[in-house]
């Protein structure tokens, strides 16, 4: 382990023999010389190897190594005389484990399209940006776990099967194993007794609503998990499976949510910041120019506070047009998401108290009875990072808000005895893992931040 590239090139030159596993990254021969760049997946930074093939007996394994070849050099850390590097390593032997055929090989030295890589995405890992997705990826949720667990809020493990759909959108994949060329049916309709669950189920949309369960015991809880949705959405930001992280508070209201989301944001960005300098300067410099230098301005900056109506006055009010007509009851779109705060505030924008039509049953009605306590975290760049509310825990109000919507409560019955017994104000929210990841890297499309992205008609790998 100690053997990290990203260990030995901040080392210091030592006598001892070492020995460095890894992928070859480029090779270059001279007379006497073989020069190779190595990589390990641990950092950005190659390590350069130097070979004497003068006095060693290893020319004929040498012409075997390529770009892509799986090697391990032993030999001893020297003072590189080059500028790039404080230490190379001076090899004397080499174990060739695996080659890689230079005429065959997809990834060659020269720069890739990402849309290329998607389709490659088995040995897209061993380029230099989606390893730096890889480790920003890694970082930033251990963050989640660290700040969560510095709150005292209580892991929980949500079903990934389920029989509810969490967001009354309709917007789920079935979980079946019914013959699809033979469905049993009785009178025309399909016999879900003779389903493996007894009952029509689905890959779950959020774990919010057993999350709520477990905040009605422990208080605050969190869960980090997958998440599924048959959305038929292709963007540079929706996916068929995404990583949500949905925290529960009981005894909490709206203000109280959006002072963690937040203050949650903040923690993680500046995670990553001082944990991941190397690949975060890569993509500022690289991917989207100033995108670290950005991150930085936000985590110094209170988020603005934008009731949902003066959101709709900002954007009526200004001469610029919109894709999309704006209006009192219409949903804010990307582009509007993108004009508040990129034009307007040029800062993350809490925007709260959302029109009851359109979002989900469980949140709290506002006393105006048409709008509910709602919150959408927007950020620049991307528009919703985070969607969370107030949870509308009054067992009369919240059985009148499923009838409206023509939700069966009965599908709903363990969701309302929470809020028979022993209810209480609480909040929560979902932040979209792959979304922060590309927010934080500034990569253009989610599919590139995600190891093996599902979309629409595509599930590969
Ligand atoms: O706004 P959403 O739908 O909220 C919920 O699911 C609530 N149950 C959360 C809660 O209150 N506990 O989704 C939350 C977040 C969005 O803000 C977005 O970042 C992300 O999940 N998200 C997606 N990310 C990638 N692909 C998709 N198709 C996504 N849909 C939502
Ligand atoms: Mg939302």
């Amino acid at each position: 382990m100690q053997n990290r590239i990203v260990h030995l090139i901040d080392a210091d030159p030592s006598e001892t023999r070492i020995n460095v596993e890894g992928w070859i990254r480029t090779k270059r021969d001279s007379k006497n010389f073989c020069f190779f760049e190595i990589n390990d997946g641990s950092c950005l930074k190659n390590l350069q190897v130097i070979l004497d093939k003068s006095t060693s007996e290893l020319s004929e394994v040498i012409t075997h190594i390529s770009t892509g070849a799986s090697v391990t050099f032993t030999g001893i850390l020297v003072e590189s005389p080059g500028k790039n590097q404080k230490v190379e390593l001076q090899a004397e032997d080499v174990i060739l484990h695996g080659e890689a055929p230079a005429d065959t090989y997809p990834l060659q030295k020269k720069r890739h399209s990402l849309e290329f890589l998607r389709e490659i995405a088995h040995l897209r890992p061993r380029t230099n940006t989606i390893s730096a997705v890889a480790r920003v990826r890694n970082s930033l949720s251990f963050a989640i776990h660290s700040y969560f667990q510095e709150k005292e809020f209580i892991y929980v493990h949500t079903p990934i099967v389920s029989a509810s759909d969490a967001e009354g959108a309709g917007e789920m994949f079935q979980v079946t194993t019914l013959p699809l060329d033979d469905i049993p049916k009785d009178n025309g309709v399909v016999d879900y007794s003779k389903d493996f669950f007894g009952k029509p189920a689905n890959l779950t949309v959020s774990g919010q609503l057993e999350a709520e369960i477990y905040a009605m015991a422990l208080k605050n809880v969190y869960t980090f998990g997958p998440t599924f949705r048959a959305e038929n959405s292709n963007t540079a930001r929706h996916l068929a499976e995404f990583w949500m992280i949905e925290p529960e508070m009981a005894f909490c209201t709206l203000e109280g949510d959006m002072a963690v989301a937040e203050e949650f944001l903040k923690y993680i960005f500046n995670y990553v910041l001082n944990h991941c300098e190397a690949d975060m300067a890569f993509f500022n410099k690289w991917v989207q120019k100033g995108v670290a230098d950005g991150l930085k301005e936000v985590v110094d900056k209170p988020f603005i506070h934008l009731p949902y109506t003066d959101a709709i006055k900002e954007l009526t009010s200004t001469k610029k047009e919109f894709e999309f007509p704006v209006s009192w009851g219409a949903d804010l779109q990307s582009e509007h998401e993108k004009f508040l705060t990129e034009e307007v505030f040029k800062a993350p924008v809490i925007v709260t108290d959302y029109p009851k039509e359109i979002k989900a049953f469980y949140m709290k009605l506002n006393d105006d009875e048409k709008t509910v306590r709602a919150m959408d975290v927007l950020v620049p760049r991307l528009g919703e990072i985070i969607g969370g509310s107030e949870r509308e825990y009054r067992y009369d109000v919240l059985t009148r808000r499923l009838d409206e919507l023509g939700l069966d409560p009965k599908d709903y019955w363990w969701y309302l005895d929470l809020r028979k017994y022993g209810s209480v104000p609480h909040a929560g929210f979902g932040l979209g893992f792959d979304r922060v990841v590309q927010y934080v890297t500034g990569m253009q499309n989610i599919r590139d931040v995600i190891p093996f992205p599902r979309t629409v008609h595509n599930a590969e790998f």
